[in-house]
């Protein structure tokens, strides 16, 4: 037996608690950078913990830090708060009160689950040589409440960080993670394509943008597969085109909108710079112009090897050799713990909480995306093991 089970006993004996908060929370969901009922939420869960607590300037974002009783490092745990604009159609007792905003991310989850891990390393607090820094951050849906609160302070004196995101796509108390990037970076870009407008019987004296926009849409994805890198991948989907009003106008301009998924720094800077020359060049070729903009959203989320590896490890004695996985390949959705990871090494893993009896469960950002919360006691204890096992070491090393 591993030294570590006692913690996923403790764990279960806590579900009752973290499920609660976690239904709490799902219940009234919150959006963006200001969540007041779900920090008052945390800040009650973690208040008799004696822990430092520590409130964001600018943000709900709360950190809260575990002095153990001997020197040694520190290890900063995260878990995100927020939920998304979209309304939940699940048929629960606790579903989201507020038509609109759903916690169809599993950041209800990971928020409760960080609040037990921290009550099971408060109560070991004579065994931990170092500290432990409880991140609870607002606004990981693309509102960069990681970034936000980095430049508030919450890396200094941090040497590594750990994150859990939930997933229904793998069986409840599985952890999955690799080495290396293991989330893509997000970027968005828009083009305004113009020409000249006038009557759809006579195009000759008019510039049609619609016949060039599609073109450019074609174009663009000829750029992504002659190149770039089918090794360093990227996904670039135009989401949205549009352009004229009726079926005798010409318009004079059409507009398309997209996503870029890399990653690397590299393949990410090569893809942004050629799909704006292409879609220039294509509208030259016809005598248009176009106006492209990128905005650079969350880069690639990627895992110090070594800390992916010793993740792995400690999962596998928490939950059995068959209780993670190395995933094979990363996946193309993004995440703001990457801010942190470009400043600290450290890893973020998958946990499984698909639910029983489920052929084809909905995946995270559905509208009906559920999930097993008896899956979330592996959660609550992997967040404590990884700490402890990690500040027992002094680090990665030995
Ligand atoms: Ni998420």
């Amino acid at each position: 037996m591993s030294e570590l089970e006692p913690l996923l006993e403790s764990a279960r004996k806590l579900q009752p608690d973290v499920v609660a908060l976690r239904r709490a929370i799902h219940a009234e969901p919150e959006l963006g950078l200001d969540l007041p009922k779900t920090q008052a939420r945390v800040l009650a869960a973690l208040e008799p913990l004696g822990l430092e607590t520590r409130l964001h300037e600018r943000t709900s974002g709360i950190v809260a830090t575990l002095r153990g009783a001997r020197p040694g490092p520190t290890l900063l745990l995260r878990a995100d708060m927020d939920a998304l604009p979209m309304s939940e159609d699940n048929d629960l007792p606790f579903r989201s009160r507020h038509e609109g905003r759903m916690h169809a991310c599993g950041h209800d989850a990971h928020t409760a689950m960080l609040t037990g891990a921290a009550r099971l390393l408060a109560e070991r607090r004579e065994e931990l040589m170092g500290n432990v820094v409880f991140m609870f951050q607002p606004g990981e849906e693309g509102h960069f409440g990681a970034h936000f609160m980095i430049e508030e302070g919450v890396l200094e004196g941090v040497d590594a960080a750990f994150a859990i995101h939930i997933t229904p796509l793998l069986p409840p108390g599985r952890i999955g993670t690799r080495s290396g990037p293991l989330m893509a970076s997000a970027d968005v870009f828009s083009a305004s394509i113009r020409g000249r407008g006038g009557h759809a019987s006579m195009p000759h004296d008019c510039a049609d943008p619609i016949p060039v926009a599609c073109e450019a849409v074609q174009a663009l994805q000829s750029f992504v597969t002659r190149r770039i890198n089918v090794f360093d991948p990227v996904v670039l989907t135009v989401s949205k085109i549009q352009a004229g009003t009726t079926n005798n106008v010409i318009p004079e301009s059409a507009e398309i909108q997209g996503t870029l998924r890399a990653l690397s720094p590299a393949s990410r800077e090569r893809a942004v710079e050629g799909l704006q020359d292409v879609i220039r060049g294509v509208a030259a070729a016809h005598g248009l112009e176009a106006e492209t903009r990128h905005f650079a959203g969350y880069p690639v989320t990627a895992n110090d090897a070594g800390f992916a590896r010793f993740s792995l490890d400690v999962a596998r004695d928490l939950l059995g050799a068959r209780g993670a996985i190395e995933m094979p390949s990363p996946v193309m959705g993004a995440e703001d713990f990457s801010y942190v990871l470009e400043k600290v090494p450290g890893a973020m893993v998958f946990l499984g909480v698909r639910p029983s009896g489920v052929e084809h469960p909905a995946p995270c950002h559905s509208n009906r995306m559920l999930l097993d919360e008896d899956g979330m006691a592996a959660g609550t204890a992997l967040h404590a093991a990884v700490a402890m096992r990690f500040l027992e070491r002094g680090g990665l090393g030995g």
